[in-house]
């Protein structure tokens, strides 16, 4: 035994509010790392990509998680064809109605396009945040709980509030470069069972040195 089934929806059958999110159906232009789970009380946690909004396969922006997320229930991620043009006097989308309106369609040029969301690994996203089209926000980063991220986060970056600003970082500098290095969420899952301890608990330069080692070996 090394850990659960990666390729189980629910690896922990006896929890049904905590699903892993790469073992749903896939969706067009949406890609999640294995471990990566979307947890739910309130509502069933197979609806995670009700959580994806505004996404359009015409417009091409993807939704790219990493492995070993832990996203918490509300996340809302949204994603570019949300946005109006703006460059006019006014936002009103008409086309959408027809009736002749149809005639000021944009192209998609005329879109704002932020490009694609992307999130690391061993991200962690409070409750009830939501995601603004575009963003990117780095491995080992924390999403405080109720967060409107409207800017990229640095890796192992604490954000918070609306808009989501630092709140701290999580280590120092040197340390973030190691972990970066370590990248131990492409372990295989023997090695991270057998380091599970450290992963939990260890948070120093010397550690993260050794298990460097350990890897170059
Ligand atoms: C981000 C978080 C982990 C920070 O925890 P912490 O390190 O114990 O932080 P503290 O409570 O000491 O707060 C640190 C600072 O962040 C601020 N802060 C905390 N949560 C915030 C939020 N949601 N929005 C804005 N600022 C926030 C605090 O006001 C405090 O600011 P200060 O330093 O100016 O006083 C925690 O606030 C959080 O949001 N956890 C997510 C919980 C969750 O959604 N779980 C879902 C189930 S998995």
């Amino acid at each position: 035994m090394a850990g659960p089934d990666k390729k189980k929806l629910y690896p922990n059958e006896n929890i049904k509010t905590v699903c892993y999110i790469s073992n749903l159906p896939k969706r067009p232009n949406v890609e999640i790392g294995d471990y990566t789970y979307y947890s739910d009380n309130h509502d069933n946690p197979e609806n995670f990509y009700n959580h994806i909004q505004h996404h359009y396969e015409f417009l091409g922006d993807k939704l790219i998680i990493g492995k070993f997320c832990a996203i918490a229930e509300g996340v809302t991620f949204i994603m570019n064809g949300a946005n109006h043009r703006m460059e006019g006097f006014t936002t009103y989308p008409f086309n959408i109605f027809g009736g002749g309106w149809e005639r000021v369609t944009p192209t998609i040029e005329q879109l704002p396009f932020k490009g694609d969301t992307v999130i690391g690994n061993d991200v962690w996203i409070g409750q009830n945040v939501t995601i603004m089209p575009g963003v990117k926000i780095g491995d080992g980063a924390i999403v405080a709980v109720n967060s409107t991220v409207v800017k990229n986060v640095e890796p192992y970056a604490i954000v918070g509030g609306n808009p989501a600003k630092l709140i701290k970082r999580r280590f120092s500098d040197d340390i973030v470069e190691l972990l970066l290095k370590l990248q131990w969420w492409n372990w295989d899952e023997e090695k991270i069972f057998n380091n599970l301890e450290q992963l939990v608990s260890a948070n120093d330069a010397e550690t993260l040195k050794t298990l460097l080692k350990i890897e170059e070996t």
